[in-house]
């Protein structure tokens, strides 16, 4: 049985159009315009138990939109969702007892007390027994290295501080099902890998199942075989991260260095030539032609030293997002082909 199941899910969002001009500003005050904008279009998918899955996108797909709908801050336009069996815009306690959202641009500590008074409220609200209270309190500070912090008000930390103490409050009541919306956001590279560390480990002890969205790739490589994409509401892959990077990572590079400076004379019939500056060379090589074009190079020169790379995982899910806009654009021509 599935943790989370989302079936066709939209939510459109009524925004008021302001038009141009004084006197249409003026008349708009008691005419007003509105315009629907479909932030989620009918999204399906569903996550295992333990899962750690990225969701993608570019700004404005409408992936902070889904995880507040699968938090139950906010109602669809239609559709359904079951999280742990729960509907989550019903609000049962039992339900917010088991999940948490962590949103990286937002504040959810109390600004003017220390950590830890706003940690023991969470004890409270949430009633969580002492012991296990003591416990994971222990565990995940000193496994994110704030010990030393915990008794300064929030508004003195810095940002990756105040990250990791906001990481804290979202597991503390060992939550089964987390949200997370940029939870590196801003973060320096320790303090990003800090926090990475931090989920792998919560995720591989405790088998919680998350949902995370980030706009740094290195933090979706290092935690998520499974990804969704998401672009203009509608869900464009829903599968292994992997099979992104095959699809649309066509070339690879190979970086050459050749001894005694002796280069070929025409470098562009091995590839397309990205740089040259002897004794080295760069070439983006088609994917298929690789394996011959290096043993080409290795038999006609002498090559002492060589490296294969995967484009970056950025140029490859921005080849994936200008490919499904190129078909959204195809689209329109068919359709308007077939009305004119
Ligand atoms: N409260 C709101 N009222 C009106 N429109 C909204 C509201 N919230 C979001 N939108 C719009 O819905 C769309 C999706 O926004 P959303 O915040 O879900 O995107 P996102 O994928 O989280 O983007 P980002 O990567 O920038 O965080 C955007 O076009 C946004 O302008
Ligand atoms: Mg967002």
């Amino acid at each position: 049985m599935a943790e989370i199941h989302v079936r066709d899910l939209h939510k459109n969002y009524r925004v008021h159009v302001k038009p141009a001009g004084l006197g249409a500003s003026v008349k708009s005050l008691f005419h007003r315009t509105y315009k629907e904008v479909q932030a989620v279009d009918g999204i399906s998918f569903e996550i295992e138990p333990g899962e750690m899955v990225g969701f993608l996108g570019p700004n404005g797909a409408g992936k902070t939109t889904t995880l507040k709908m699968l938090s139950g801050l906010i109602y669809p336009s239609s559709g359904s969702v079951s999280v742990m069996g729960f509907v989550p815009w019903q609000r049962k306690n039992e339900y917010r007892r088991q999940f948490a959202l962590l949103m990286g641009q937002k504040n959810q500590l109390w600004w003017d007390l220390p950590a830890n008074e706003s940690f023991r409220l969470h004890k409270e609200i949430y009633h969580i027994e002492d012991d296990l209270f003591k416990r994971v309190h222990g565990e995940l500070t000193e496994l994110l290295e704030v010990e030393n912090l915990l008794d300064q008000p929030v508004r003195e930390l810095s940002l990756g501080e105040r990250m990791k103490m906001e990481l804290i409050a979202a597991l503390l009541h060992s939550p089964r099902v987390l949200f997370l919306d940029e939870p590196t956001i801003g973060l320096d590279v320790v303090a990003q890998t800090n926090i990475r560390h931090c989920l792998q480990q919560y995720n591989q002890e405790r088998q919680v199942t998350i949902l995370l969205t980030s706009h740094y790739m290195r933090d979706i490589e290092a935690l998520c075989d499974r990804v969704l994409v998401i672009d203009h509401g509608r869900l464009v892959h829903d599968g292994l991260l992997r099979d992104i990077t095959e699809r649309f990572a066509t070339h690879k590079l190979l970086q050459l260095r050749f001894q005694n400076g002796r280069m070929p004379e025409r470098p562009e019939e091995f590839g397309e030539v990205t740089d040259l500056t002897p004794p080295r060379l760069t070439l983006r090589v088609p994917r298929e032609q690789v394996p011959q074009c290096v043993s080409h190079l290795l038999d006609c020169y002498d090559v002492d030293d060589i490296a294969i790379e995967d484009p970056s995982i950025e140029n490859v899910i921005s080849a994936l997002f200008r490919q499904t806009a190129e078909q959204a654009s195809d689209d329109v021509v068919v359709a308007e082909t077939m009305n004119g």
